[in-house]
């Protein structure tokens, strides 16, 4: 791997023992995946930032590090609102473990904006090298926006925050973009909602696996593009996907789909998605909502009150630039919540049926908060949240 002179004063320790680590760390990635260099990136997002996830082994860790991000970076979700977290029922103990864990990454360099949504805080634009965490902001990145980053784990997109680079492979290399299954929806209609979306990604990433899918037969926008991204990650490992006439790179990709395999996909699966069970609290902002989402939400909640318990998940950014709707949210009786989301929050685990419009939360929540989930529409969950 070509490394350059001051890599190799880094590699010597000359620039401090985290630094030198965290090269290692890039320098061994690189060679198991057979990078020839280091790229240059724009951003980091780093996962392992809830205490529920990391622990006291993963915060005795992080308090050991000592060094600086020199690129932006944000932290994906944590267990709790930075700010609202006695509001929500966060117990002290948790609390106070939680913020030792973003002190911690604060004290690095790392900002503190807790999101899944990384683009709607910092530009990121097409062909730029990111080293990115969560799934479904990997998938946004790659597929949306056209920028290109691998799914890293915590630590391997913490080092590359520390020294601004990471190894270029897998997805920062254009061959390995490449479309290899198309996906044929046969009965979508214009009017389809992000759930619809979600629940079209959560039952594609059990088809699709790894691969990289070729969407045809639909026309999402922004959201919904986000929602279909973000449930296949969940239940495939999907990083990567194309829409016919709608993602950036899918024209240059249109040639050689003929020949790859075709998953006919029908509306009648899509359907099977949304299965109805008991209700104690509804969940919307996975992944973390966009000023839009907010603003539908808003006016859905508008003279309504609510009967059970509605969260809904943004960036502090977003709500900063959406105070108008978090405002008519809010005085439904529903909370918005900044840096944590229904997954990776304790608070969740109270209840045994959670209602949600996404793909993803559909399929983590059984796992992680240990209910059942019922997806449906975005105006679905504010009816069963008001009625
Ligand atoms: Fe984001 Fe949490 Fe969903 S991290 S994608 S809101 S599970």
């Amino acid at each position: 791997m070509q490394l350059d002179p001051e890599d190799e004063k880094i590699l010597a320790g000359e620039q401090g023992e985290t630094r030198q680590k965290m090269l290692e760390l890039l320098v061994a990635l690189g060679k198991v995946f057979g990078a020839e260099q280091l790229v240059p990136i724009k951003s980091a997002q780093v996962s392992g930032a809830s205490y529920k996830t990391i622990g006291e082994y993963g915060l005795q860790w992080l308090s050991s590090l000592d060094a600086k991000a020199v690129v932006p970076a944000v932290l994906n979700p944590i267990g709790m609102p930075r700010t609202r977290w006695k509001e929500m029922g966060i117990d002290a103990d948790f609390a106070g473990k939680q913020q030792a864990v973003v002190e911690a990454y604060g004290r690095l360099g790392i900002g503190l904006e807790c999101t899944c949504t990384p683009y709607y805080l910092h530009e990121t634009s097409f062909g730029d090298h990111l080293s990115w965490s969560e799934s479904s902001a990997v998938s946004y990145a790659n597929s949306v926006i056209g920028a290109r980053t691998n799914r890293e784990g915590g630590p391997s997109a913490l080092a590359a925050a520390l020294i601004g680079r990471t190894p270029c492979y897998g997805f920062h290399l254009g061959q390995n973009r490449i479309p290899q299954v198309v996906v044929d929806v046969q009965t979508a209609t214009r009017d389809w909602t992000v759930a619809d979306y979600g629940a079209l990604g959560y039952h594609a990433g059990k088809l699709v696996g790894n691969r990289i899918p070729y969407f045809t037969g639909i026309r999402p926008e922004r959201d919904q593009l986000k929602a279909l991204g973000a449930a296949m990650a969940a239940t495939g490992a999907v990083a990567l996907y194309h829409v016919e006439d709608v993602t950036p790179e899918a024209q240059k990709n249109r040639f050689g789909i003929g020949c790859l395999e075709k998953i006919p996909v029908e509306l009648k699966e899509i359907a099977g998605v949304f299965q109805e069970v008991p209700v104690e609290a509804v969940a919307l902002g996975c992944p973390h909502c966009s000023p839009e989402e907010l603003g539908t939400l808003a006016r859905l909640l508008t003279g309504k009150r609510v009967t059970k318990p509605l969260y809904v998940f943004a960036s502090q950014g977003v709500i900063d630039t959406s105070r108008k709707f978090v405002e008519v949210i809010e005085k439904s009786g529903a909370k918005v919540y900044a840096d944590t989301c229904m997954v990776v929050s304790p608070v969740m685990e109270q209840y045994r049926g959670i209602m949600v419009n996404s793909g993803k939360a559909l399929a983590y929540v059984p796992d992680m908060c240990g209910g059942v989930a019922w997806m449906g529409t975005t105006e679905e969950c504010v009816r069963v949240a008001t009625e």
